[in-house]
């Protein structure tokens, strides 16, 4: 069975080909390279002994898209990761993010709904709830105005969908709503590599360990959370790569109870930043070099998954602790830097 992977080349993309390709799934990914490189395909083949389809094709050309549907007619199911992310330069640059994030999600909604059938999963955010006002949070819990244009274009591409779905009745469609995605692959073949200063904690940790960066900013230790410091829900990568093969799976199978699902994607567990910080100083024997800093704004206090639903419907449970995950992004940095 062939499915397309857009954005395969970048962090969670890889890690979810690796998976789809170990259970005998057909790739193809699409992919700009414009967060990524091409060298992420020989990691991918390293661990799985298969390398991927691949076309470098910007998603915002949509003559390139339709062309690429005409081609590859017998694609059944899409994971569509390609996106821009980064929330500061969301808000410098809003077109960008609602061009490359809603006009890409469109040209591709617009391919899949002439077709007989096609599955479809969207990499949503719990960036979409805010700040909750009940934790963990609950698939149901209200959607907050989005403090972003990124977190923006989640609530859009989940409401393009909904609508489309609903009247598009051969096209079954999931949303993954992802808590803080961390780690690498236990290979350390593939992993994630920001460009520039990392927008995350976990590759911020991991890059002031190795030296790169001289010390941690820790942002607040005053809030009404255990440590006063803020409160997450890491997720290992490879834990959510194979999450979106079990929701593509329920589709392909027709087990989708309608056709347009959400699932929260986290551990349902909550850590503080401090407590990250333990974690890394225990997996790697360094002590980190760190400093409590002023709140910054934005921030959210507190955002943890419950996870019943993608328990329970989905048939998934996260099956890696805080500290495996943690190894595996330190082996990963280790790797890079030598
Ligand atoms: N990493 C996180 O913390 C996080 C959390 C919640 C949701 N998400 C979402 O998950 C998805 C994947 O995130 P990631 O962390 O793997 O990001 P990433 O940047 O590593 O991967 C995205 C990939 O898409 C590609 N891409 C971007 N625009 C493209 C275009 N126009 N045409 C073709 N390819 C394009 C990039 O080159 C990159 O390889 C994104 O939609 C992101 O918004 C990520």
């Amino acid at each position: 069975m062939k499915i397309l992977v857009t954005g395969g080349l970048g962090f969670i993309g890889s890690h979810t080909v690796v998976e789809l390709q170990s259970e005998g799934f057909e790739v193809v990914i699409i992919d700009d390279c414009s967060n990524a490189s091409e060298e992420v395909l020989k990691g991918i083949n390293a661990i799985t002994g298969k390398m991927p389809l691949y076309e470098k094709i910007d998603l915002k050309d949509k003559e390139k898209v339709i062309d690429f549907f005409k081609r590859h007619d017998d694609v059944e199911g899409v994971i569509h990761f390609a996106a821009s992310k980064a929330v500061g330069e969301s808000v410098e640059k809003p077109l960008l993010y609602y061009e490359n994030n809603i006009a890409t999600l469109v040209y591709i909604l617009k391919e899949l709904s002439q077709k007989k059938k096609s599955s479809f999963i969207f990499s949503s955010s719990c960036t979409v709830y805010g700040q909750a006002d009940k934790m963990p949070i609950t698939e149901s819990a209200p959607i907050k105005p989005a403090e972003s244009p990124y977190g923006n274009t989640k609530q859009m591409g989940e409401e393009i969908i909904r609508d489309t779905c609903l009247v598009t009745p051969n096209l079954n469609a999931i949303a993954l709503r992802y808590f803080n995605p961390m780690g690498a692959h236990p290979s350390a073949e593939i992993g994630e590599l920001p460009i520039g200063v990392p927008q995350n904690l976990i590759p911020f940790i991991t890059q002031t360990g190795v030296g790169m960066r001289k010390e941690l900013s820790v942002f607040g230790d005053d809030y009404p959370t255990k440590d006063g410091t803020c409160v997450r829900d890491y997720i290992y990568v490879v834990d959510l790569a194979k999450a979106h093969v079990q929701a593509l799976k329920r589709l392909l199978e027709h087990e989708n109870g309608e056709n347009y699902e959400v699932f929260n994607l986290g551990t349902g567990t909550g850590s503080s930043v401090l407590e990250v910080i333990q974690s890394f100083e225990r997996v790697s024997g360094e002590k980190l070099n760190y400093k409590i800093v002023d709140r910054r704004p934005g921030d959210v206090i507190s955002a943890f998954a419950d996870t019943t639903k993608a328990n329970e419907v989905l048939g998934w449970k996260a099956q890696y602790t805080l500290d495996e995950a943690m190894k595996s992004a330190w082996d990963w940095e280790q790797k890079i830097r030598n």
